[in-house]
Protein backbone atom coordinates (compact mmCIF):
# COMPACT_ATOMS: atom_id res chain seq x y z
CA UNK A 1 0.00 0.00 0.00
CA UNK A 2 1.55 3.68 -0.86
CA UNK A 3 1.49 5.86 2.27
CA UNK A 4 -1.98 8.31 2.03
CA UNK A 5 0.55 11.51 1.52
CA UNK A 6 2.39 9.75 -1.12
CA UNK A 7 -0.58 8.40 -2.63
CA UNK A 8 -2.38 12.53 -2.19
CA UNK A 9 0.55 13.80 -3.87
CA UNK A 10 0.68 11.38 -6.59
CA UNK A 11 -2.82 12.30 -7.15
CA UNK A 12 -2.43 16.16 -7.35
CA UNK A 13 0.26 15.34 -10.07
CA UNK A 14 -1.47 13.08 -12.23
CA UNK A 15 -4.59 14.81 -14.35
CA UNK A 16 -7.53 15.27 -12.57
CA UNK A 17 -10.30 13.03 -12.21
CA UNK A 18 -13.26 13.99 -15.10
CA UNK A 19 -16.34 15.73 -13.32
CA UNK A 20 -18.56 12.69 -13.88
CA UNK A 21 -15.82 10.09 -12.51
CA UNK A 22 -14.89 12.19 -9.20
CA UNK A 23 -19.14 11.92 -8.66
CA UNK A 24 -19.04 8.75 -9.01
CA UNK A 25 -16.68 8.17 -6.89
CA UNK A 26 -18.33 10.69 -4.38
CA UNK A 27 -21.71 8.82 -4.40
CA UNK A 28 -19.63 5.73 -3.99
CA UNK A 29 -18.10 6.81 -0.79
CA UNK A 30 -21.73 8.52 0.75
CA UNK A 31 -23.92 5.39 -0.40
CA UNK A 32 -21.35 2.01 -0.46
CA UNK A 33 -20.42 -0.29 2.34
CA UNK A 34 -16.94 -0.82 0.98
CA UNK A 35 -16.26 2.63 -0.69
CA UNK A 36 -12.58 1.44 -1.24
CA UNK A 37 -13.85 -0.99 -3.57
CA UNK A 38 -13.52 1.33 -6.46
CA UNK A 39 -10.57 1.90 -8.12
CA UNK A 40 -10.11 5.64 -7.81
CA UNK A 41 -8.04 8.52 -9.31
CA UNK A 42 -4.73 6.95 -9.78
CA UNK A 43 -5.90 3.50 -10.62
CA UNK A 44 -8.65 4.82 -12.94
CA UNK A 45 -6.10 7.15 -15.03
CA UNK A 46 -3.74 3.63 -15.34
CA UNK A 47 -6.90 1.33 -16.81
CA UNK A 48 -7.13 4.67 -19.45
CA UNK A 49 -3.68 5.11 -20.07
CA UNK A 50 -3.41 1.11 -20.74
CA UNK A 51 -6.90 1.22 -22.69
CA UNK A 52 -5.57 4.36 -24.71
CA UNK A 53 -2.16 2.52 -25.36
CA UNK A 54 -3.43 -0.66 -26.36
CA UNK A 55 -6.40 0.80 -28.21
CA UNK A 56 -8.33 -2.76 -27.85
CA UNK A 57 -11.53 -3.44 -29.60
CA UNK A 58 -13.27 -5.74 -26.85
CA UNK A 59 -12.51 -5.06 -23.60
CA UNK A 60 -14.20 -7.36 -20.72
CA UNK A 61 -14.40 -6.29 -17.17
CA UNK A 62 -15.37 -8.87 -14.12
CA UNK A 63 -16.91 -6.58 -11.39
CA UNK A 64 -17.97 -3.51 -12.36
CA UNK A 65 -18.95 -2.09 -8.63
CA UNK A 66 -20.49 1.33 -9.54
CA UNK A 67 -19.14 1.55 -12.60
CA UNK A 68 -15.94 3.68 -12.28
CA UNK A 69 -13.03 1.18 -14.09
CA UNK A 70 -15.80 0.28 -16.56
CA UNK A 71 -15.73 4.24 -17.43
CA UNK A 72 -12.08 5.13 -17.46
CA UNK A 73 -11.26 2.17 -19.64
CA UNK A 74 -13.80 3.27 -21.84
CA UNK A 75 -12.67 6.64 -22.00
CA UNK A 76 -9.03 5.49 -22.57
CA UNK A 77 -10.21 3.45 -25.88
CA UNK A 78 -9.75 5.25 -28.60
CA UNK A 79 -11.26 2.63 -31.37
CA UNK A 80 -14.38 3.67 -33.16
CA UNK A 81 -15.30 -0.05 -32.43
CA UNK A 82 -14.12 -0.38 -28.89
CA UNK A 83 -16.71 -1.72 -26.65
CA UNK A 84 -16.23 -2.59 -23.03
CA UNK A 85 -18.85 -5.56 -21.26
CA UNK A 86 -18.98 -5.54 -18.04
CA UNK A 87 -20.30 -7.12 -15.61
CA UNK A 88 -21.85 -7.06 -11.92
CA UNK A 89 -23.43 -10.11 -9.88
CA UNK A 90 -25.13 -7.50 -7.44
CA UNK A 91 -28.63 -6.12 -9.02
CA UNK A 92 -28.20 -3.10 -5.97
CA UNK A 93 -25.39 -1.39 -8.39
CA UNK A 94 -27.49 -1.83 -11.74
CA UNK A 95 -28.79 2.19 -11.42
CA UNK A 96 -26.25 3.62 -9.76
CA UNK A 97 -24.07 1.65 -12.98
CA UNK A 98 -26.65 2.98 -16.00
CA UNK A 99 -26.51 6.27 -14.42
CA UNK A 100 -22.89 6.91 -13.87
CA UNK A 101 -22.47 5.26 -17.86
CA UNK A 102 -24.93 8.41 -19.10
CA UNK A 103 -23.27 10.98 -17.06
CA UNK A 104 -20.25 9.97 -19.04
CA UNK A 105 -22.10 9.58 -22.09
CA UNK A 106 -20.89 6.03 -22.88
CA UNK A 107 -24.24 4.27 -23.15
CA UNK A 108 -23.21 3.25 -26.76
CA UNK A 109 -19.39 2.16 -25.57
CA UNK A 110 -19.96 0.07 -22.54
CA UNK A 111 -23.04 -2.93 -22.11
CA UNK A 112 -23.19 -4.04 -18.39
CA UNK A 113 -24.52 -7.85 -17.88
CA UNK A 114 -26.10 -8.61 -14.56
CA UNK A 115 -25.39 -11.97 -12.72
CA UNK A 116 -22.16 -14.03 -12.35
CA UNK A 117 -19.60 -13.28 -14.34
CA UNK A 118 -19.22 -17.51 -14.31
CA UNK A 119 -22.31 -17.34 -16.11
CA UNK A 120 -22.27 -14.92 -18.85
CA UNK A 121 -19.40 -15.31 -19.65
CA UNK A 122 -19.52 -18.28 -21.90
CA UNK A 123 -22.39 -16.43 -23.83
CA UNK A 124 -20.17 -13.27 -25.18
CA UNK A 125 -18.97 -14.06 -28.00
CA UNK A 126 -16.32 -12.17 -28.65
CA UNK A 127 -12.59 -12.29 -28.59
CA UNK A 128 -11.20 -10.20 -26.05
CA UNK A 129 -7.73 -7.91 -26.52
CA UNK A 130 -8.43 -7.05 -22.58
CA UNK A 131 -9.63 -8.24 -19.64
CA UNK A 132 -9.54 -6.73 -16.35
CA UNK A 133 -10.50 -9.69 -13.55
CA UNK A 134 -11.18 -7.77 -10.29
CA UNK A 135 -14.59 -9.64 -8.89
CA UNK A 136 -14.29 -11.79 -5.90
CA UNK A 137 -11.08 -12.95 -5.21
CA UNK A 138 -11.87 -16.94 -4.91
CA UNK A 139 -12.76 -16.73 -8.46
CA UNK A 140 -10.03 -15.21 -10.03
CA UNK A 141 -8.35 -18.19 -11.39
CA UNK A 142 -11.42 -19.70 -12.82
CA UNK A 143 -12.26 -15.98 -14.48
CA UNK A 144 -8.52 -16.69 -16.41
CA UNK A 145 -9.05 -20.40 -16.92
CA UNK A 146 -12.40 -19.52 -18.44
CA UNK A 147 -11.26 -16.42 -20.38
CA UNK A 148 -8.41 -17.33 -21.81
CA UNK A 149 -8.85 -19.27 -24.77
CA UNK A 150 -10.87 -16.17 -25.67
CA UNK A 151 -8.18 -13.90 -25.08
CA UNK A 152 -6.16 -13.28 -28.51
CA UNK A 153 -2.71 -13.86 -28.46
CA UNK A 154 -0.67 -10.72 -27.74
CA UNK A 155 -4.11 -9.56 -25.80
CA UNK A 156 -3.83 -8.60 -22.38
CA UNK A 157 -4.93 -9.35 -18.62
CA UNK A 158 -5.69 -7.30 -15.59
CA UNK A 159 -6.31 -8.33 -12.08
CA UNK A 160 -6.23 -6.30 -8.93
CA UNK A 161 -5.48 -6.58 -5.58
CA UNK A 162 -3.26 -9.67 -6.32
CA UNK A 163 -1.09 -8.21 -3.37
CA UNK A 164 -5.02 -8.27 -1.31
CA UNK A 165 -3.45 -6.24 1.40
CA UNK A 166 -0.14 -8.30 1.96
CA UNK A 167 -1.84 -11.52 2.64
CA UNK A 168 -0.74 -12.96 0.14
CA UNK A 169 3.02 -13.33 2.35
CA UNK A 170 2.85 -15.07 5.63
CA UNK A 171 -1.05 -14.77 6.27
CA UNK A 172 -2.96 -18.37 6.83
CA UNK A 173 -5.16 -19.49 3.91
CA UNK A 174 -7.24 -21.52 6.75
CA UNK A 175 -11.01 -20.25 6.69
CA UNK A 176 -9.85 -17.44 4.33
CA UNK A 177 -11.20 -18.12 0.49
CA UNK A 178 -10.21 -14.87 -1.26
CA UNK A 179 -6.48 -14.85 0.54
CA UNK A 180 -6.37 -18.70 -0.79
CA UNK A 181 -7.58 -17.34 -4.31
CA UNK A 182 -5.47 -14.62 -4.60
CA UNK A 183 -2.36 -17.18 -3.84
CA UNK A 184 -3.53 -19.86 -5.99
CA UNK A 185 -3.77 -17.50 -8.62
CA UNK A 186 -0.87 -15.60 -8.58
CA UNK A 187 0.69 -19.07 -8.48
CA UNK A 188 -1.09 -20.86 -11.26
CA UNK A 189 0.07 -17.36 -13.55
CA UNK A 190 3.74 -17.25 -12.57
CA UNK A 191 3.83 -21.04 -13.50
CA UNK A 192 1.69 -20.61 -16.63
CA UNK A 193 4.65 -20.81 -19.54
CA UNK A 194 1.72 -19.51 -22.27
CA UNK A 195 2.19 -15.90 -20.83
CA UNK A 196 4.47 -13.42 -19.67
CA UNK A 197 3.59 -11.52 -16.16
CA UNK A 198 4.31 -8.68 -14.22
CA UNK A 199 3.32 -7.68 -10.83
CA UNK A 200 3.37 -4.14 -10.07
CA UNK A 201 3.18 -3.49 -6.18
CA UNK A 202 1.08 -0.26 -7.19
CA UNK A 203 -2.45 0.26 -5.04
CA UNK A 204 -3.29 -3.33 -3.89
CA UNK A 205 -0.99 -5.11 -6.56
CA UNK A 206 -2.54 -5.31 -10.29
CA UNK A 207 -1.12 -8.25 -11.80
CA UNK A 208 -0.16 -7.51 -15.56
CA UNK A 209 -0.19 -10.37 -18.13
CA UNK A 210 0.29 -10.53 -21.77
CA UNK A 211 -0.64 -13.83 -23.52
CA UNK A 212 1.64 -14.96 -26.51
C1 LIG B 1 -13.67 -4.71 -6.22
S1 LIG B 1 -15.29 -4.48 -6.79
C2 LIG B 1 -15.05 -3.91 -8.44
C3 LIG B 1 -14.52 -2.50 -8.47
C4 LIG B 1 -14.55 -1.87 -9.84
N1 LIG B 1 -13.97 -2.72 -10.86
C5 LIG B 1 -13.77 -0.59 -9.80
O1 LIG B 1 -12.57 -0.65 -10.03
O2 LIG B 1 -14.34 0.46 -9.46
C6 LIG B 1 -15.80 -6.15 -7.04
C7 LIG B 1 -17.19 -6.28 -7.66
O3 LIG B 1 -17.32 -7.61 -8.16
C8 LIG B 1 -18.65 -8.03 -7.99
N2 LIG B 1 -18.69 -9.50 -8.06
C9 LIG B 1 -18.38 -10.38 -7.06
N3 LIG B 1 -18.56 -11.64 -7.50
C10 LIG B 1 -18.97 -11.55 -8.79
C11 LIG B 1 -19.33 -12.51 -9.78
N4 LIG B 1 -19.30 -13.82 -9.52
N5 LIG B 1 -19.72 -12.07 -11.00
C12 LIG B 1 -19.75 -10.74 -11.28
N6 LIG B 1 -19.44 -9.78 -10.37
C13 LIG B 1 -19.05 -10.17 -9.16
C14 LIG B 1 -19.01 -7.45 -6.62
O4 LIG B 1 -20.42 -7.39 -6.44
C15 LIG B 1 -18.33 -6.09 -6.66
O5 LIG B 1 -19.21 -5.09 -7.11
Amino acid sequence: MIPQEIEEYAERHTTPEPGFLAEIARETHLTQVYPQMLSGHLQGTLLRMLSAMLNPSRILEIGAFTGYSAISLALGCSNPEGLVHTIEVNPEFEEIINRAIHKAGMESRIRLHLGDALRIIPGLDEIWDLVFIDANKSGYLDYYQLVFPRVRPGGFILADNVLWDSKVIGHSVKNDKDTEGIIRFNEFVTHDERVDHLLLPFRDGLMIIRKK
